[in-house]
């Protein structure tokens, strides 16, 4: 394993790795990936066991462009009209997979739905144009754990165990994407992110039900079932101070100045660089080894319900 910071050279010697059937990290403007070739069974196998990930948990398979795309999988009017606003960009929509894709049925756990994105950072899609197929990528950390914003995130979860770690500084957004279910006519939020559905409703007039209000459906995405985002530590929500063998992850202007064990998500209250650096700092302060990590209120507005969403699974028993 090696860390490379991203060049030419890198990404040809990257897409090398993804034709042998081997795992490369690299950036997206969400999170890190694990990219592999969507379409080797035994390379998605080798994913699923060193993600520790179970294998009823689907893969998000990305490309780079529409034709890509419609190779793979069903595209119904809306799905058109929302790739044509949002891609590239962080926004993961489920279709009905066509029979003809050339995708493991592992990376989409057999389910007769893929997930499809079009990722905006352009070290991924430079990658996906050499490679010439679609690349299966879930965020690049153990499963359950913190997702990774930062190439050493990526190597402090798998050290040698990835062939490859595309060096691109961080991730733009800091979270992952947003899911959207169009695979039948009750269209569903299958996770929040930047794209919400009122910025959905405004830029291409699509009603699409948010995930709090979805309790009585069947959840078809599995992975959302489980406790994510987690610290190895305990974590406490809501806290208003911390005591001493506690970190401290605050959000504000009222809080003391950032110390070894405080830090700050963003001190001029800004909810865009608090989620830029949400997954960085729990990981900073799981570090430390303290007995709990208390993080103080973060507003429910805008990105702040993203933040507070991916905070109440970290903080979910198994
Ligand atoms: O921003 C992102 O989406 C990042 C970057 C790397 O693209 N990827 C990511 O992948 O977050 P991952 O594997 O950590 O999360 C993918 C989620 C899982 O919760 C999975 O259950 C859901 O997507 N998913 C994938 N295919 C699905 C399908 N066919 N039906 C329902 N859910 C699906
Ligand atoms: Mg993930």
């Amino acid at each position: 394993m090696a860390i490379k910071k991203e060049s030419k050279q890198i990404i040809s010697l990257a897409t090398s790795h993804l034709r042998q059937g081997k795992l490369v990290a690299v950036m997206t403007e969400t999170v890190y990936g694990l990219a592999v070739d969507a379409s080797n069974c035994s390379a998605i196998k080798a994913l699923y066991k060193i993600k520790k990930r179970p294998a009823i948990n689907p893969l998000i398979i990305h490309i780079n462009s529409i034709e890509m795309a419609e190779k793979i999988a069903h595209f119904n009017e809306e799905a058109k009209t929302l790739a044509s606003i949002f891609w590239p960009g962080p926004l993961t929509l489920i279709l009905k997979k066509k029979k003809s894709a050339n995708l493991s049925t592992i990376a989409t756990s057999g389910l007769d739905t893929v997930g499809i994105r079009m990722p905006s950072s352009r070290v991924f899609l430079d990658l996906i144009s050499s490679f010439g197929k679609p690349i299966a990528a879930p965020s690049a950390n153990l499963s359950g754990y913190i997702s990774s914003t930062r190439a050493n995130h990526v190597e402090e979860c798998f050290g040698k165990k990835i062939e490859l770690i595309i060096d691109s500084k961080s991730s733009k957004f800091g979270l992952e994407s947003t899911i959207i279910n169009l695979s039948d006519k009750n269209f569903k939020i299958e996770r929040i992110g930047v794209i919400d559905s009122e910025i959905i409703f405004k830029k291409a007039k699509i009603k699409i039900k948010s995930e709090s209000k979805k309790s009585k459906t069947k959840i078809i995405a599995p992975g959302q079932l489980m406790k994510h985002y987690s610290p190895k530590t305990p974590i406490r929500l809501n806290a208003k101070k911390a005591s001493q063998n506690e970190a401290f992850l605050v959000f504000g202007n009222k809080f003391p100045d950032s110390s070894n064990s405080c830090l700050n998500l963003s001190k001029k209250g800004n909810l865009d660089e608090a989620a830029f650096n949400l997954f960085d700092f729990l990981r900073k302060l799981d570090k430390l080894d303290k007995d709990c990590i208390a993080i103080s209120a973060i507003p429910k507005t805008g990105l702040g319900k993203v933040i507070n969403e991916k905070l109440k699974r970290a903080n979910l028993n198994e």
